[in-house]
């Protein structure tokens, strides 16, 4: 069972997240790779089961240099590879806020990712953070329960 978790982080309350998840993926008896997402050669994704996209949400999207990653992306990249996106954003209605992961999400299908679960946004307290309360535990939960797709 082998889990890619791509991530991009400004100040590093995504990062923490993505953490979280690997470390309980782990725990789990998974091989767990994080990496930035600009690291990651997708034209070569083979012998990954799992891709786990993480990014903050800005100006209610993804940054603009993560959209210019996947947005190259030829369309079948992604085919027979389980996806699961997540975000880090403020606690807020998220017509208001916007988020990441819902338009990750949507550009992973395109391509052919197999989206296991809804995308799951995280809270921030403010824009460098830090986390809410509870949010931490909520990453262990997230990844203890992605076991069951592998
Ligand atoms: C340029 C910029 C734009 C942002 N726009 C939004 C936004 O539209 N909606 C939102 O919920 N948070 C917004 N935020 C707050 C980020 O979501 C927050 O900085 C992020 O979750 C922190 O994650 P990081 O520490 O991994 O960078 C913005 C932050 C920055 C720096």
């Amino acid at each position: 069972m082998k889990i890619l978790i791509a991530y991009d982080s400004y100040f590093k309350n995504t990062r923490i997240i993505a953490d979280a998840i690997a470390e309980s993926l782990e725990r789990s008896g998974a091989q767990v790779i994080r990496e930035r997402i600009y690291q990651i050669d997708f034209a070569n994704l083979m012998n990954i089961d799992l891709l786990v996209i993480g990014a903050p949400t800005h100006n209610q999207n993804m940054p603009l240099p993560i959209k210019s990653v996947l947005k190259r992306l030829p369309k079948s990249t992604l085919n027979g590879i389980k996806t699961l996106s997540f975000d880090t954003r403020y606690k807020m209605n998220v017509k208001k806020s916007g988020s990441a992961s819902i338009r990750i999400n949507k550009l992973l299908k395109k391509i052919g990712g197999q989206v296991i679960m809804p995308p799951t946004s995280f809270f921030v307290q403010d824009r460098r953070g830090p986390l809410f309360p509870g949010e931490i535990e909520r990453a262990q939960q997230l990844g203890a329960s992605l076991i069951q797709f592998l």
